[in-house]
């Protein structure tokens, strides 16, 4: 956690005047429903207790000022040449901004400094975090009236244009509107949702770091919606009303997919079969059978890494090894893949003993540091001073 006394103290050195307003957006997990977001489906996530920080304050001109704790750098624009920029950072950042003034908002130009205590890179969705952060902060200075869905869209467009990921609304939607010691289910047509309490009995979550982040995800992801897309224009050739595969059964995949390419199958498959994933999981969840819970998650790792490939070697390491262990009841890859974190479901006070047995046999393998997260469901957006 950040104190707000630090980020408004960090503001002012930075910025040589008082903060109007601090506000956080945190980083996310997901229990199950990987993929299954941009096709329409279900998603089970929630926000976790690490977030992304903002200071904001209005300037008596255009021009827009940032400063990134976490790269001691500063960005500086004006408001009428909003466009993506070869500093990486920035551009989370100022495709908030874009996507506001696409709506027709006015700003004028303000201060913003940024820092936060989620792993970045690690799949906890660090940057949906600072998008929301920011579209959230900015809509709380600006008197914007955009409602949570309509801030979690921002985000999430701004992630398409300035960043390049054809991301679905998840991460976004679960850093805006969670809600504390739940998860939401969310379906992801229609933004319905509904906050199920997330209560795991002798039970608890750890997450597991490989502490990869491989360079090919974002093309990756791109080609995986690509092929999702393909499979629905097919089907739809001979059912119009399939307009994502939401509405898609596997029957229809077999008669106008299969034929044409095995490979767009298996992919649209696996979105088909995560979908009843999430409802089995979720209904599981509901009922305390945390142990058919965790099955669905064994299962749903088995097809991203062997069906959707988005896992790697590190992932699947980690996944089947925990396999083996008692009181692991249920693990998996955790967002868009190739890296970042697998998602435990572990019998309360075992997690660090079984962090700590597998740590030397990851670093002997792959070199990498092994690190286990120990994170809590936690409160959306919120204004902290
Ligand atoms: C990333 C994206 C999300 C979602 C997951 C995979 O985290 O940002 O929209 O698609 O991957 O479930």
């Amino acid at each position: 956690m950040i104190a707000s006394s630090q980020l408004k103290k960090r503001y002012e050195e930075v910025f040589g005047s008082t903060p109007q307003l601090l506000a956080k957006s945190p980083g996310r997990i997901n229990i199950i429903g990987e993929h299954t977001d941009y096709n329409g489906g279900f998603v089970l996530p929630t926000a976790i207790d690490r977030a992304i920080y903002v200071a904001v304050g209005k300037r008596n001109d255009e021009q827009i000022h940032l400063y990134a704790e976490d790269f001691q750098q500063d960005f500086e624009t004006n408001l009428n040449q909003i466009k993506p920029s070869e500093v990486n950072w920035a551009n989370y950042i100022l495709g908030v901004v874009h996507q506001i003034q696409e709506r027709g908002k006015a700003l004028s130009g303000f201060n913003l400094y940024i820092d936060g205590d989620v792993p970045l890179g690690a799949g906890l969705s660090s940057s949906a975090a600072v998008e929301c952060a920011v579209g959230f902060a900015l809509n709380e200075l600006f008197g914007l009236s955009f409602d949570r869905k309509e801030i979690a869209q921002i985000g999430q467009l701004a992630e398409h244009t300035f960043a390049g990921v054809k991301c679905g609304i998840m991460d976004q939607f679960a850093s805006v509107l969670s809600k504390k010691g739940h998860v939401i289910k969310l379906d992801c047509r229609s933004l319905d949702y509904e906050h199920v309490p997330l209560e795991l009995g002798d039970y608890e979550i750890v997450l597991l770091n490989t502490n990869v982040k491989h360079s090919l995800a974002s093309s990756a992801y791109n080609n995986r919606r690509e092929l999702c897309e393909q499979g629905v224009r097919w089907i739809s050739e001979k059912y119009p009303k399939v307009q994502s595969l939401r509405d898609a059964a596997v029957a229809m995949l077999d008669e106008m997919v299969k034929p044409k390419d095995a490979d767009t199958y298996t992919k649209c498959k696996y979105v088909i079969e995560e979908n009843e994933r999430v409802h089995r999981a979720c209904e599981a969840l509901k009922r305390g059978d945390i142990p058919e819970l965790g099955k669905q998650m064994f299962l749903a790792h088995q097809a991203l890494s062997k069906e959707y490939e988005v896992s790697c070697e590190e992932l699947d390491f980690l996944v089947d090894y925990v396999r083996q262990i008692l009181e692991v009841v249920g693990a998996r890859m955790m967002g868009g893949g190739f890296g970042g974190c697998t998602i435990n479901i572990v019998k309360k006070g075992y997690g660090k003993a079984i962090a700590d047995q597998i740590a030397p046999i990851y670093k002997d393998r792959f070199n990498l540091d092994l690190e286990a997260i120990f994170v809590k469901a936690d409160e959306g957006s919120s204004v902290i001073g």
